[in-house]
């Protein structure tokens, strides 16, 4: 066992820069991390292309603007400055040799590993090899394997060379500035807290719906589906921020036990209570199996059995090619009795939390119809950005917190663990796949998932 290193990273090293998620999401996080002054380390390159300093430079600058950033030439010459590059095979030790070269005098350095998690075990093992792991932090991509066993394994090969609190596993809709609002918005306001249980909810619907397809993802997306793709991960991280205990002790792991307190108490899912749907025109996607039977949608109820949330059910559903692209969680609160005065019945109070797009809050509410004996639906609103300025983005949020040792907003091993044992079920006896219609939402068996319950509801936009 190591102490845990806290020292700010000294040198960045990421594994992968060539490739797509550099393209659409680093280059573009770490420019925005610069214009703020949060960036203040070297940046190297690892990858098999043998790509030279200045096409780096070039396919970072060509990367920042795609992302619809404007360019400060001053902001880019300084980040510019910071990158350097080292090509190799990640299986030949003598690439581990030219890193350590490359990050030679630095005591923290953090590995971004932005490569297939097949690679993970070797690149790690051989960064050991090299003498490079001692007080380092290592960052991981998604997906943490494919199933229990799987992620498992994957934990195995990481833990062989690394302690854990080495090890930060992105889970980048933690690193949404909402979904991190969920906590404060729930313990920092004391009018809430009374409010978020069982006595006073009736449900609560999360929806991530996207209106767009799987595209040029066909063959990533094919042989992992809607349920592995954003269900185990992103929507069960969200469920576990909606509905934790506030932490009682400070630091990272204070947050993170309360979310994996959530996950436990999760009993794993029951495949009748899960929906899987297909967008049609789905199979003639280039990379996607003809006969392929994977879900573009999938929708389900959970329970979470514990004293604050016995008996309210949690509806989830995720989709690809849906009306509109928009995540938001809904709790739908119990209706008021029938009142003497009026001869109307009123409709439950929501709340919305919306991550995506445009974070915000709605209070969904009654109040008197002017001039008449009844009410009237109205919003109490906000959009967080005309109220608070605009957030720094995941990646921003979560690059900066591995270089400065923050965990807090990361999936640890046990959570990760308990969320692939939680939808196991459903792996092992998936229901069959039902058609749907681009641009509807989803197929007629998700509507019947939430019956006895308020039927799913639109999108707050
Ligand atoms: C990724 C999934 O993890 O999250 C994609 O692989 C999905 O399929 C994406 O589209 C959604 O993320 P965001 O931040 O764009 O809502």
């Amino acid at each position: 066992m190591t102490e845990p290193v806290s020292a700010p990273a000294d040198v960045l090293v990421i594994f992968g820069i060539t490739g797509d998620l550099a393209r659409k999401m680093t280059f573009r996080s770490l420019y925005r991390l610069e214009r703020r002054g949060l960036l203040d380390c070297p940046i190297v390159g690892v990858a098999l292309d043998d790509w030279s300093v200045s096409t780096l430079r070039d396919r970072a600058r060509e990367a920042i603007e795609a992302g619809g950033e404007p360019i400060d030439e001053q902001v880019f010459g300084r980040f510019a400055q910071r990158l350097s590059m080292v090509s190799g095979d990640f299986a030949d030790p003598k690439t581990y040799d030219r890193v350590a070269k490359a990050i030679e005098g630095t005591h923290t350095p953090v590995f971004y590993l932005e490569i297939p998690p097949s690679l993970f075990g070797l690149v790690v093992e051989n960064l050991a090899r090299a003498n490079l792991t001692t007080r380092a932090r290592v960052a991981v991509e998604k997906p943490f394997g494919h199933d229990l066993p799987s992620a498992r394994e994957l934990n195995r090969k990481l833990r062989a060379v690394l302690e854990e609190w080495q090890i930060y596993r992105i889970d980048h809709f933690l690193g949404k500035e909402p979904a991190m609002d969920i906590m404060f918005l729930r313990f920092a306001n004391s009018v809430f807290e009374p409010l978020w249980n069982r006595d006073r909810i009736h449900c609560v619907q999360l929806t991530m719906a996207e209106n767009f397809g799987v595209e040029d993802r066909g063959s990533f997306y094919d042989p992992v589906g809607a349920l592995r793709d954003v269900v185990q991960n992103h929507l069960l991280q969200l469920i576990g921020l909606f509905a934790a205990e506030p932490p009682s002790v400070a630091g990272a792991d204070g947050v993170r036990d309360k979310r994996v307190e959530v996950f436990r108490a999760i009993p794993s899912l029951d495949p009748t209570h899960y929906v899987r749907g297909q967008y049609d025109g789905y199979t003639s996607i280039e990379g996607v199996k003809p006969n392929s039977q994977t879900e573009t949608f999938a929708a389900l109820r959970l329970e979470i059995d514990n004293w604050r949330w016995s008996g309210v059910p949690f509806f989830l559903r995720a989709g690809k090619g849906l009306p509109v692209r928009a995540t938001e969680i809904r709790a739908i609160f119990k209706r008021p009795p029938k009142l003497a005065f009026t001869a109307s019945t009123y409709d439950a109070n929501e709340l919305v939390l919306r991550i995506d797009p445009r974070a915000g809050a709605n209070l969904v509410v009654q109040a008197k119809e002017p001039g008449a004996n009844r009410t009237r639906t109205v919003d109490l609103s906000v959009i967080f950005a005309e109220e608070l300025g605009e957030a720094p983005e995941p990646y921003e949020r979560l690059l900066y917190d591995v270089m400065h040792a923050d965990s807090s907003q990361f999936a640890r091993q046990d959570g990760v663990e308990e969320t692939w044992r939680i939808v196991q079920p459903l792996l092992d006896a998936p229901p069959a796949v039902q058609p749907y219609p681009r641009g509807s939402w989803g197929p007629p068996g998700a509507a019947k998932l939430v019956a006895g319950y308020p039927g799913w509801r639109e999108p707050w936009l």
